[in-house]
């Protein structure tokens, strides 16, 4: 295949490493320097010329989009989805992941372990967020910082209130988070690339330091993981929309929570205190999957007016418990099944002789007034059982 590594930084570890894998491996490898295209919406088809030419054919691009130009360079990554190329992570996933608190929103629907976390944005809720997360100590941080600048550890709420307001008035966002005692300087970085992690590592932070960043002197040994702590980070990177993907987690005393998810992991931390090749394992995936670039699904199938996707329930509605889906008349309805689910099981594309039972979850694109008698209630929102932290009793 032919590769484009977006970089800026063409002499890193990180991509110095992906390049000669993807050379070793018998490709075609460039690495382009992300801030010199140019995005091209003039012609018939949406076009991109670098360094002021028409850009060449690729097949996949392989996006290292850093943290200063998120703008620009998932505006060049959705560009490459637009023309059909491949990239293991889509704009829509570096974004989502950006940014701490819209990663924590996307993730918080699917029991996904979390520090507790609250974001607001008047003064008079402070006390109450501190509050929610289970009081001080708390965790404060900046929305997109990195290597643990903008993370915070205060004391006592008194201390976490000023330092809220204080960021409040410089116009920056900032979320509070439960202190992990229980993980204080330590946490797992999970390497995910498609469906599984290649390398993990545990991040001990340096003396009294309570943030386990490399950059903040941290140290790294590598680390076999325990399958909740695997499937917590492979879960994670696919919500975010994340093939190649760092997952932070802490090691909560009831197992992972996940802090952030990267979409432009270093390589050097990990492959040295491994000893893996992870730069060869994303190679490989790309090369894979290069035939199957994103498709917005969503966007996709809402062009057929009157059409759409949405879950339906067995129980719910028509009266399909017991029968086989050939006989459910969903068919004669015009609604096609995508995906059954059961329990924590999913069946795709399910077969005509599957019989559906009550509970049954089915993922359906069809006529939306054919499907509307079939969509389950709104859910109704739990009364709030809140785990508190030991030392928030004390
Ligand atoms: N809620 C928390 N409880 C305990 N330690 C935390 C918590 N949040 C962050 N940390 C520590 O701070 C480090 C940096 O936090 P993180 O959210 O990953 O920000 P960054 O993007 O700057 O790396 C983490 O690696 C971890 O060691
Ligand atoms: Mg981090």
């Amino acid at each position: 295949m032919k590769l484009a590594i977006l970089s800026r930084a063409p002499q890193s570890y990180s991509t110095q490493r992906l390049r000669q894998a993807a050379h070793d491996r018998g490709h075609r490898v460039k690495v382009l320097d992300t801030l010199r295209f140019s995005i091209d919406l003039s012609g018939e088809e949406p076009d991109l010329q670098y360094r002021g030419r028409l850009l060449s054919d690729y097949d996949a691009i392989l996006p290292r989009i850093g943290n200063s130009i998120t703008y620009f360079g998932t505006a060049v990554v959705r560009q490459f989805e637009q023309m059909d190329v491949y990239t293991p992570n889509t704009a829509n996933g570096i974004t989502n992941s950006r940014d701490k608190l819209r990663a924590t929103q996307i993730l918080s629907r699917h029991n996904i372990g979390m520090p507790a976390t609250a974001f607001v944005h008047s003064r008079a809720d402070v006390r109450t967020a501190i509050e929610s997360v289970g009081g001080a100590p708390v965790v404060i941080k900046l929305l997109e910082g990195t290597q643990g600048v903008g993370v915070i550890l205060a004391p006592a709420a008194k201390i976490a209130e000023a330092i809220i307001e204080t960021l409040h008035s410089t116009k920056q966002n900032v979320l509070v988070q439960a202190f992990i005692s229980e993980s204080r300087g330590r946490d797992i970085r999970a390497l995910v690339v498609g469906d599984r992690v290649v390398a993990a590592m545990r991040r001990v932070a340096s003396g009294d330091e309570f943030r386990s960043n490399v950059h903040r002197g941290g140290s790294v040994e590598r680390v076999e993981l325990a399958p909740e702590y695997e499937q917590a980070a492979v879960r994670s990177a696919q919500i975010m929309g994340l093939r190649v993907a760092g997952v932070d987690m802490l090691e909560g005393n009831d197992g992972p929570l996940v802090m952030e998810v990267n979409s432009s992991p270093g390589l050097q931390g990990i492959e040295s205190a491994t000893g893996l090749d992870v730069a060869g394992a994303i190679v490989d995936h790309i090369d894979n999957q290069v035939a199957f670039p994103e498709i917005d699904v969503r966007q996709r199938l809402s062009v057929s007016t009157g059409y759409g996707v949405a879950e339906l329930a067995v129980g719910i509605g028509a009266d399909l418990v017991g029968k086989r889906l050939r006989d459910s008349g969903l068919d004669d309805r015009d609604i096609t099944v995508l995906t059954l689910h059961r329990g924590a099981a999913v069946i795709p594309n399910p077969k005509g002789n599957t019989e559906l039972e009550a509970g049954d979850r089915l993922l359906c694109f069809g006529k939306l007034e054919e499907m509307r008698s079939m969509i389950p209630a709104r859910r109704h929102r739990r009364a709030k059982v809140r785990k508190l932290p030991k030392d928030a009793l004390a």
